[in-house]
């Protein structure tokens, strides 16, 4: 049977869906979907496995939970529902305060603020990009309820001293692993060492349902209340592990965020290409780094001692223009762009310069609401580390299967960027 991927313009298969960083698909010869995710797709549809907790997303959670080694795991329609029923089940609501980075994507805080908290944006570490533990620590008011880790771009925070600061306040600490599936920190995978863990299941990550989301945690507390807002009436392999809400199944609260079971049997072959994915992904972005050594423009990020990278989502490097004779980091991507290498700046701003969390919005009408009142806003300048690095960050092709020659071309491009000099007098 002819393959339909290879009718694609010019036979090359396209590799990832790539939503927030550069594609460079001559360059990769991974493919994200093949037969095997078809042919489930195809087997499912015949059994008309369409519906709520059927085997395979039984199966896919139960997978899960054995993987992240925490006890419980449910999917969900997407991360960012899986985000809500995580604030949800840590009990945030109006008039909290949840503790985010300013750089991430808004789908990390958007759902708490649709539970009526209030974004607290902090400060990133300008060497990992990662959730900056004394920044936290310095804005924790007693409305704070929850403290949101991001592993961002695949790099993983420093959990040692983000779980130091929630035992010594209580406040718990949501992971939101989206970027960074099977990343791991000391041993254990992301996900498991906070309170409760997130995952996107979108197009471009590294395990795709093409839209989904799971949400795991070692807290019955926690687990449960996420059931009752998202799990309306599914049927099979959720139970709840203690009387506690026990008179309302199987209604819950009638809320609905189930997954579709044909996306979660894509993420469940996904699931098994992790390793190899996250294994070629890992040697790819480290050959890459041992050659930035001789090109000081480019500087690796850094990745503390106890972390190893996962998922791998975006491959960014801190630009130093002083290296350059100043030149602007745009005008670096428009160079290195016209050498051949599909770069980017950041792919997201800061969350502090939108609009929305810039000045405020009447999220509820009638002046009601987490961002309006005494609502504070930002003001560019607010986080002054973070803003610096994020306006010097260049984004990399990330391959997940290079062709060969790939990473001696990349290197190449960039060493010859940074050896133009500047333009400007
Ligand atoms: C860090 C982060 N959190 C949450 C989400 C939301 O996930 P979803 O798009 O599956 O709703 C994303 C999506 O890209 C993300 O990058």
């Amino acid at each position: 049977m002819e393959d339909p991927q290879d009718r694609r313009e010019g036979s090359r298969v396209p590799v990832f869906v790539q939503t927030a960083f550069p594609e460079q698909p001559e360059l990769d010869n991974w493919r994200q979907m093949t037969e095997e995710e078809a042919r489930l797709v195809y087997e499912m549809t015949l059994r008309n496995e369409l519906s709520g907790g059927t085997p395979v997303v039984r199966e896919f959670e139960a997978r899960w939970r054995e993987w992240t080694g925490l006890k419980y795991a449910m999917t969900l329609m997407n991360g960012s529902s899986a985000l809500y029923a995580a604030y949800f089940g840590l009990g945030v609501g109006p008039g909290d305060e949840v503790i985010c980075p300013t750089y991430t994507w808004i789908c990390t805080i958007a759902p708490a603020v649709m539970l009526g908290a209030r974004p607290v944006f902090a400060e990133s570490d300008p060497e990992t990009l990662q959730l900056d533990p004394e920044d936290v620590r310095r804005r924790i008011t007693p409305r704070t309820s929850a403290i949101v880790a991001v592993h961002l771009w695949g790099n993983v925070c420093d959990m040692d001293a983000l779980m130091e600061v929630s035992r010594e306040t209580g406040i718990p600490v949501l992971e939101d692993c989206s970027h960074a599936h099977g990343a791991k920190w000391d041993g254990k995978i992301v996900g498991s060492v906070g309170h409760v863990g997130v995952w996107s299941l979108q197009g471009s990550k590294a395990v795709s349902a093409g839209e989904g989301g799971v949400l795991a945690t070692n807290d019955a507390e926690i687990f449960e209340r996420a059931c009752l807002v998202s799990q309306v009436n599914r049927i099979g392999g959720l139970d709840l592990q203690t009387q506690r809400y026990a008179e309302l199944q199987p209604l819950g609260l009638g809320m609905k965020l189930r997954a579709h079971p044909l996306g979660i049997g894509i993420a469940l072959v996904q699931l098994g290409k992790l390793e190899e994915l996250n294994r070629r992904r890992r040697q790819y972005v480290e050959a890459v780094e041992a050659g930035l050594r001789e090109i000081p423009a480019f500087r690796p990020v850094r990745v503390y001692p106890k972390a190893e990278r996962g998922g791998f989502y975006a491959f960014p490097v801190i630009y130093d223009p002083s290296e350059v004779g100043g030149l602007p980091t745009l005008e670096m991507v428009a160079r290195l762009r016209q050498l051949g290498l599909n770069v980017s700046s950041s792919p997201y701003g800061l969350l502090h310069r939108l609009k929305i969390f810039a000045e405020g919005f009447d999220v509820f009408t009638r002046n009601r609401g987490p961002l309006c009142g005494d609502y504070p806003g930002y003001l560019e300048g607010d986080f002054p580390v973070t803003e610096d690095v994020h306006r010097r960050l260049i984004f990399l092709p990330m391959l997940s299967d290079p062709v060969p020659g790939a990473v001696d071309k990349i290197v190449g491009i960039l060493r010859a960027a940074a050896d133009l000099g500047s333009p400007h007098p």
